[in-house]
């Protein structure tokens, strides 16, 4: 065992070997650093003021994410490379491009927003060249500005290229010695770390996680902590103690195995989308809708099924894709269908100690359509109030094959079985036949009233999107009805 953390602040190499297991990265740089760029705004993950770029290693190759420092504990920066605003400035107090872009388009105003915006734009810079609008808005869906407004903002996005080519990016220009030195501190060594009284693991490989959990059953663990992370920040709960996931390489790997595809736990939502974009342009939207880019980047599919959240987004779409689960306890895994983990609110089919180790997907057959729809307050970063998903499989204009699952509707996310068994056989073009089966809903759900959405308006919605989702596939709509449509006709005039 390792008992120290060991990361890159910029390119100063820090070693701690004390550390409350639960200390957000932003506490540490405001309170202990004194780096008080990175702002405070909300302390959840919404605001995006603490934006902060991650750099890690993945396959060998170095990669940087935007990632919410308010709700990410430094621990789990074990072998990274952290960047923060005022890592920027070059030796010469020349400013980025990225903030100089800020500068000249105006980009700022009380400015306590801006070394979050900026940050966002550093990674994109680092990641993408010449990125288009569509893209720049989804990077900075994570990051509110009460008062500049977005547009001079987005063209500080559209000019920092402008400014300074990419490739004379200083980050850039020294990716390869970052990466090397990342190399050099990720070890297979299990990080220990002690500090308030508090524990922290972070094993290497799945065999060490497993005796881990052996030996902690009770202990808490996290993926990408941006659930866990506000269990601390708002519900100010005390961890211990806490077993990261964070180090395992082959928990993130996504993998193409012929007719199906496998996801591990620790994928990230920006992978996820990646793959699953390739399945269907549906869920290519539904995942750009997933959170900010910054919740994008940390958050994991295997947490967002493991919360058991009844209004997470990935689960009805996976159980209706038909996926299947894989858990390990101990030297022990098994599997099931993913709708049978969720067995009411607040309570899955998972022991203490057992961990999500990935889920597998079945490519959609010849003659299945996939559906997705996500429905919510704002168009961005906002939790679903129903999220829906259908795989329908047609003979001719037979449904032959129905799975539909919701979120929103229940304790947890469920299929509508009696709609699907009412559908099954009958022709998709029979409007009459199709809303009597539609109208069946009711009997598969008893949603519950609440600020997001009242019962009457769930029910409804669940049943019109279906609908909508039958009408789409019967007349092989491309998608004209959707706002992602609109909004791409918005960029291209
Ligand atoms: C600002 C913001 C916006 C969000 N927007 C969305 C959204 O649009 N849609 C949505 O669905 N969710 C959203 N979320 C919720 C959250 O981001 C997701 O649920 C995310 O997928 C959780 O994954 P994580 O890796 O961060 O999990 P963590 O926070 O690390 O863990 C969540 C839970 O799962 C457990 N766990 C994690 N991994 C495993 C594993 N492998 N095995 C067993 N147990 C495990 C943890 O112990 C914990 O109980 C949002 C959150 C924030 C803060
Ligand atoms: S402070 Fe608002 S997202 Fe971190
Ligand atoms: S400049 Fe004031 S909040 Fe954005």
């Amino acid at each position: 065992m390792r008992e120290s953390l060991r990361f890159l602040l910029g390119d100063r190499l820090v070693e701690i070997n004390r550390c409350d297991p639960t200390l957000t990265v932003l506490d540490w740089l405001r309170l202990n650093q004194r780096m008080t760029g990175t702002k405070e705004g909300c302390a959840e993950g919404d605001c995006g003021a603490c934006t902060v770029v991650v750099g890690r290693l993945d396959r060998g190759l170095l990669r940087y994410e935007a990632i919410n420092a308010c709700i990410r504990f430094l621990p789990t920066l074990d072998g990274c490379q952290l960047l923060t605003v005022e890592h920027l400035k070059g030796a010469d107090g020349a400013l980025h491009p990225v903030q100089q872009a800020m500068v000249e388009c105006h980009g700022s105003q009380c400015g306590f927003c801006t070394p979050g915006f900026v940050m966002s734009l550093l990674a994109l810079r680092l990641n993408e060249a010449e990125p288009s609008v569509g893209r720049i808005e989804d990077v900075l869906a994570g990051n509110l500005c009460r008062c500049t407004g977005y547009e001079p903002i987005i063209a500080a996005g559209r000019r920092m290229d402008e400014i300074a080519p990419r490739d004379a990016d200083r980050f850039l220009r020294e990716r390869d010695v970052v990466a090397a030195r990342l190399t050099a501190l990720n070890d297979s060594e299990t990080l220990a770390l002690h500090g308030n009284g508090g524990r922290f693991y972070a094993p290497a490989t799945v065999e060490m996680l497993a005796e881990l959990v052996a030996a902690h059953p009770q202990a808490t663990l996290i993926a990408g902590a941006t659930d866990v992370g506000l269990w601390v920040t708002k519900a100010m709960k005390r961890l211990d103690p806490v077993i990261s996931l964070g180090r395992i390489e082959a928990l993130r790997a996504i993998t193409d195995e012929g007719d199906h595809l496998r996801f591990g736990a620790m994928a990230g939502h920006i992978d996820v989308r990646t793959a699953l974009a390739a399945l269907s342009p549906q869920l290519d939207e539904l995942m750009r809708r997933f959170g900010g880019e910054q919740v994008r980047n940390a958050g994991t599919i295997g947490g967002n099924i493991a919360n058991g959240s009844p209004i997470g987004d990935s689960p009805p779409l996976l159980i209706a894709l038909g996926a299947t689960l894989h858990l390990r306890h101990g030297g022990k895994a098994r599997s099931l269908p993913l709708e049978r983990f969720f067995l009411a609110y607040g309570n899955q089919d998972r022991a203490a100690g057992e961990v999500v180790t990935h889920v597998t997907v079945p490519r959609p057959e010849a003659g299945e359509h996939i559906r997705a729809f996500k429905i919510a307050k704002r168009n961005d970063q906002d939790i679903s109030s129903v999220m829906g998903a259908l795989k329908i499989g047609l003979d001719g204009c037979r449904i032959a094959s129905a799975r539909i699952a919701f979120g929103g509707l229940a304790g947890i996310p469920r299929r509508s079985e009696t709609v699907e068994a009412a559908l099954i056989g009958m022709s998709i073009d029979d409007e009459a036949a199709v809303a009597a089966a539609v109208s069946r809903i009711a009997g598969d759900f008893t949603p519950m009233d609440d600020h997001r959405a009242s019962a009457r308006y769930r029910l409804t919605v669940a049943g019109n999107l279906i609908r909508k989702a039958l009408m789409e596939i019967a007349t092989g709509s491309r998608g004209e009805t959707r706002i992602a449509h609109l909004r791409e006709a918005h960029h291209a005039a």
